[in-house]
């Protein structure tokens, strides 16, 4: 019997996904979805500490500072779903300005069990708020909660901390698109994307001298050694990244460092790989703040507010529907 018939229905998609990402050609390419496992979850957190990768103090600066502002120019949101939640160190802010003023239940949707046990503990204990995880993709978590939701219940929803960027820019579009044809006329979409700034900057933000990002990166391949088989020796690749000025992303890539050939059971898969070539594994769209405001109204919303950090460019956008 083959190995992939015993393993359960998440690791079965992982191997069909490793298995097609390598086969692809002439760019063998891994999902960045895949980074965050307990161990990927836990080498993010501390990216977001790293003095080079200013992302995220970015945004807590003006989730911090704007968080009465931005909820004061809500209605009275009984209902908060955050796609993609991390650890929720952010949200914490806006969810106590929230809670203030009323009761509250938040729902985080993230497919890692680790950043949901993560949040879950970052934010239990805030008066007024109550906490309910969807273990599930952005999309099949928000029409779930949205299906649940009693009456006329106004809901907020954040999609914060850059992760739009791992869409390309269509698909971003199409994405807010999506969660807007979810959304009714009182509910509210806040969005954080990191803005275009100087390619030294940002190659430093996803290379840093430490090599957290490299071992973030490179524990994709340690993911797939662990849960399939896989004989990869990371010490055969290496971590890169890479600002293409087309697409205005920044791009990581695994460099394979010979030639050589890596078996992984679990993906029913021997693969070789050339000195160079390299696994695509994630890409991270840069934006110009204006840029943001026209694709949600190309989405179907209404821009109601834009925050922008000065120190690290980077902006929280509040979107109306209706
Ligand atoms: C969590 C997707 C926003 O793209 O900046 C950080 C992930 N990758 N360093 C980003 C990431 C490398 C991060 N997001």
């Amino acid at each position: 019997m083959a190995l992939t018939a015993l393993l359960p229905q998440a690791e079965r998609a992982f191997a069909a996904d490793v298995r097609a990402g390598l086969m692809r050609s002439p760019q063998k390419e891994l999902s960045s979805r895949y980074l965050y496992d307990t161990i990927g979850s836990g080498l993010f957190e501390v990216i977001t500490a790293l003095p080079e990768y200013g992302v995220t103090r970015a945004e807590e600066r003006i989730v911090r500072s704007q968080a009465a502002e931005m909820v004061s120019r809500l209605p009275a949101h009984g209902l908060v779903a955050e796609l993609g939640s991390g650890s929720g160190r952010k949200t914490r802010w806006l969810l106590e300005a929230i809670g203030r003023r009323h009761p509250v239940t938040y729902c985080p949707v993230d497919i890692s069990p680790t950043a949901l046990a993560l949040c879950r503990h970052e934010l239990a204990n805030i008066p007024g708020v109550r906490v309910v995880g969807y273990e599930r993709d952005y999309l099949d978590g928000l029409r779930q909660i949205v299906s649940e939701r009693k009456g006329a219940m106004p809901l907020l929803v954040l999609f914060l901390g850059s992760t739009i960027g791992n869409f390309r820019r269509l698909a971003a579009t199409r994405f807010m698109r999506e969660v807007r044809a979810l959304l009714q006329p009182s509910d509210a979409f806040l969005l954080g994307v990191d803005l275009i700034k100087p390619k030294y900057q940002l190659l430093a933000a996803y290379d840093d001298e430490l090599g957290v990002t490299a071992a973030f990166n490179l524990n994709l391949l340690a993911r797939i050694n662990r849960e399939l088989g896989g004989q990869f020796d990371l010490r055969r690749f290496a971590h890169e990244a890479r600002f293409d000025t087309d697409t205005r992303s920044v791009d990581m890539h695994l460099r394979s460092l010979d030639d050589q050939q890596v078996s992984i059971p679990g993906a029913d898969l021997v693969i070789r790989f050339e000195r160079n070539e390299t696994i695509w594994t994630e890409s991270s769209h840069k934006y110009l703040a204006e840029e943001v405001a026209a694709m949600g109204e190309i989405a179907g919303f209404r821009c109601d507010g834009q925050w922008i950090d000065r120190i690290w460019p980077f902006a929280d956008t509040l979107f109306g529907v209706g």
